[in-house]
C-alpha cells in the first residue's frame, strides 16, 4: 500500500482512527488563572505522543488535575492552545471530545446511585450498545481490573476504597477511548495490589496503544509506566524526558525528586 505524499505518515490504525505522527494532545503555551487572578498553569508546553504514557509528575497542588481537565474541557484554559488529534480542544464537539478520552478522576466520582456494573457501563449505555455487548463488556473490564464478576451488582458504598478505584479504571476504559486521562489511578491501593495493576495496566496499555497522560507523585510509579515524565512545580514545567533522562538530570529539583525516593537505581526495562 503507498503512503499519500503529502498526508502525514501514517504509522498504524486503531479503531477508527488514523495514527499519524501528530501529537495525540498538544500543550502549546497553555496556562490556567482562577477568576481571582491567581496562576494555576504557566505557559505549558507539553506534546504527548501517540501510544505514550506521559506522566505528569509534581508534588501537592502543582497543578496536575488542573492540567487533566483542561485536556476533555472540564476546564478551559485561559491562554495558549490545547490540540486534541492536531486540532484545537475548543473546535472539537464536547461530547466527540469526551468520548474520544477516557478519563479515571482523581476521587473516582461513581454515581452512587448506580450498580458497579451500570457506572462502568456509563458511557456504552450513552453509545446505546445492546444491553448483551455492555453486559459482557462490563464482565471483561471487571477481570482486566482484578475485580470478581459478583462485584457487579453492588453499590460504590458498598466497596473498599481500593476496589471503588479500579470501578473508576474499568469505567474510563470502557468504550475503548484512545486516549486515556489517569490521575492517581492506584493511590488507594495496597502496594501489592497496587503493583501487580501496575504492571497490568503497562501490559495492557503496549498491546492497546493507547495515549495515557497518567498523573502520580509517586516516582516509582512514575518510573516504571512513563516513557517521558513531566515533572511540574507549581504550575511550571521543570523538566521533561524518558525516565532514563529523569535519572541522570542535572536539574536540581530532579534531584531532590531522585534522591527522596531512592530512586537512582530504578529504572522501566532497566538502563
Ligand atoms: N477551583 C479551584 N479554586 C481555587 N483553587 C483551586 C481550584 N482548583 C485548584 N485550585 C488550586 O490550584 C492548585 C493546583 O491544583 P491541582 O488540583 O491541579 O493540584 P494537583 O497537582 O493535582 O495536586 P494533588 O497532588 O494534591 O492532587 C492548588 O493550589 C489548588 O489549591
Ligand atoms: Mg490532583
Amino acid at each position: 500500500m503507498s503512503q499519500p505524499r503529502d498526508g502525514p505518515r501514517l504509522l498504524f490504525e486503531h479503531s477508527s482512527t488514523f495514527m499519524t505522527d501528530i501529537s495525540a494532545v498538544e500543550f502549546r503555551n497553555v496556562s490556567y488563572r482562577l477568576l481571582d487572578g491567581r496562576d494555576i498553569l504557566h505557559d505549558l508546553n507539553i506534546d504527548v505522543r501517540r501510544g505514550e504514557i506521559l506522566v505528569l509528575l509534581g508534588r501537592s497542588g502543582s497543578g496536575k488535575t488542573t492540567a487533566l481537565k483542561l485536556v476533555n474541557r472540564l476546564l478551559e484554559a485561559s491562554g495558549g492552545n490545547l490540540l486534541i488529534e492536531g486540532r484545537d480542544s475548543r473546535e472539537w464537539d464536547i461530547i466527540q471530545l469526551r468520548r474520544h478520552i477516557g478519563y479515571a478522576i482523581q476521587d473516582v466520582g461513581l454515581f452512587p446511585h448506580y450498580t458497579v456494573a451500570r457506572n462502568i457501563a456509563l458511557v456504552p449505555s450513552i453509545e446505546k450498545w445492546p444491553a448483551a455487548r455492555s453486559d459482557s463488556r462490563v464482565q471483561e473490564l471487571l477481570q482486566l481490573v482484578g475485580l470478581k464478576e459478583d462485584i457487579g451488582p453492588r453499590y460504590p458504598h458498598q466497596l473498599s476504597g481500593g476496589q471503588r478505584q479500579r470501578v473508576g479504571v474499568a469505567r474510563a476504559l470502557a468504550a475503548d477511548p484512545p486516549i486515556l486521562l489517569m490521575d492517581e489511578p492506584f493511590g488507594a491501593l495496597d502496594p501489592l495490589t497496587r503493583s501487580d495493576l501496575q504492571r497490568e495496566f503497562l501490559s495492557l496499555q503496549k498491546q492497546l496503544g493507547k495515549t495515557v497522560l497518567f498523573v502520580t507523585h509517586d516516582l516509582h510509579e512514575a518510573l516504571l509506566l512513563g516513557s517521558r515524565i513531566a515533572l511540574l512545580e507549581d504550575g511550571r514545567l521543570v523538566s521533561i524526558g524518558s525516565p532514563k533522562e529523569f535519572l541522570q538530570s542535572q536539574n536540581a529539583l530532579v534531584q531532590k525528586y531522585v534522591q527522596a525516593f531512592g530512586a537512582a537505581d530504578q529504572v522501566r526495562g532497566g538502563m
